[in-house]
């Protein structure tokens, strides 16, 4: 990435749109590593104004409960990657329409934080070039790991690592076999909470256990779906927070005792089935259905496009 020119600046009037898919990550044995885009997707637009003030305003999903000023987490993110290249913010109207449930383990968060990204990116044409690369080291360093934000950003399967230069990611594409299910509860969860649930350190058998599991999930998810029950087994993360999340808990133990590889969705409280073929993502989703708490049971799709920005074009004069 390199730097704006001295004294570059965003047009006022300079429209982008940004297309942002839901993720569920760590799918189960890849904790912080393993992550899959869904085909759920928050919406945003965002013009360059005239001044300094930040407006935003949102529909749908967190309309009355996120803030509609620069401490917005989409408006910090955009305003985040100015910073770093040095290009002053211009005033910014903001306009999102948002489909991902919150605090549900479905990367909504990280999916602000990836349109945040990307709208820089698409205001910032022709001023400063930001790769992919950068476009994944920056929302990372705001998302604080690379599971949700890789697949957010590229779509489909995202193995996500970081090295001294930074978080790094292969894309790979899923086995046309392979059928979602995502039921969401009511109950919220807090990623922080969760990950405060968790040893500093492992036995070596564990360690080694997820080893294996997710070596093998990789192979499951894009060859061999008849493996995913085994390589969805996990001793890193689910366990430690289960007392946190019991339906959640029960539920993933429910499935997986009826032959369904289940898993919790990110640090949840949402559960991701992954099954091999539609008829067994039906008897998931009817087992889902007739559990006493009341789970919204979606059948989702991989979003293989990832974020997207496109420029939106001057409007035509009256
Ligand atoms: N890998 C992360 C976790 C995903 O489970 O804590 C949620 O941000």
């Amino acid at each position: 990435m390199i730097a704006a020119a001295p004294g570059a600046s965003i047009p006022v009037g300079r429209r982008v749109r940004v297309q942002v898919p839901a993720t569920s990550a760590n799918l189960g044995p890849g904790f912080d590593t393993l992550g899959l885009a869904l085909n759920v997707h928050d919406e945003l637009e965002v013009e360059a104004t005239a001044g300094t003030a930040v407006r935003v305003e949102v529909e749908g999903v967190g309309a009355d409960e996120v803030p509609t000023d620069e401490t917005n987490l989409v408006a910090r993110s955009l305003l985040h990657v100015l910073e770093a290249v040095g290009v002053e913010a211009p005033g910014l109207v903001l306009r999102a329409r948002n489909s991902i449930p919150h605090g549900r383990g479905m990367g909504s968060s990280g999916a602000a934080i990836v349109s945040g990204v990307l709208a820089a990116q698409g205001l910032l044409e022709g001023l400063v070039e930001l790769a992919d690369a950068d476009v994944l080291r920056l929302a990372t360093e705001l998302e604080g790991h690379p599971d949700n934000v890789a697949p957010a950003i590229f779509g489909g399967l995202t193995i996500a690592w970081v090295d001294e230069t930074g978080p790094r990611h292969k894309q790979l594409a899923v086995h046309r076999g392979v059928s979602l299910l995502v039921a969401v509860p009511e109950a919220t969860m807090s990623t922080k909470l969760a990950r405060s649930l968790q040893p500093e350190a492992v036995p070596h058998a564990d360690a080694v256990f997820n080893l294996s599991r997710s070596a093998l999930l990789v192979a499951a998810l894009t060859q061999s779906p008849e493996l995913l029950l085994d390589a969805t087994e996990d001793r890193l993360h689910q366990t430690y927070r289960a007392s946190a999340m019991p339906e959640t808990s029960a539920l993933v133990g429910a499935l997986r005792a009826a032959g369904h590889a289940a898993v919790v969705s990110g640090a949840g409280p949402s559960v991701l089935v992954l099954a091999g073929d539609p008829a067994a993502r039906l008897e998931a989703a009817a087992i889902v259905e007739s559990r006493d708490e009341p789970w919204r049971a979606l059948l989702l799709a991989v979003d293989i496009r990832g974020g997207t920005v496109e420029p939106i074009p001057p409007q035509a004069a009256a």
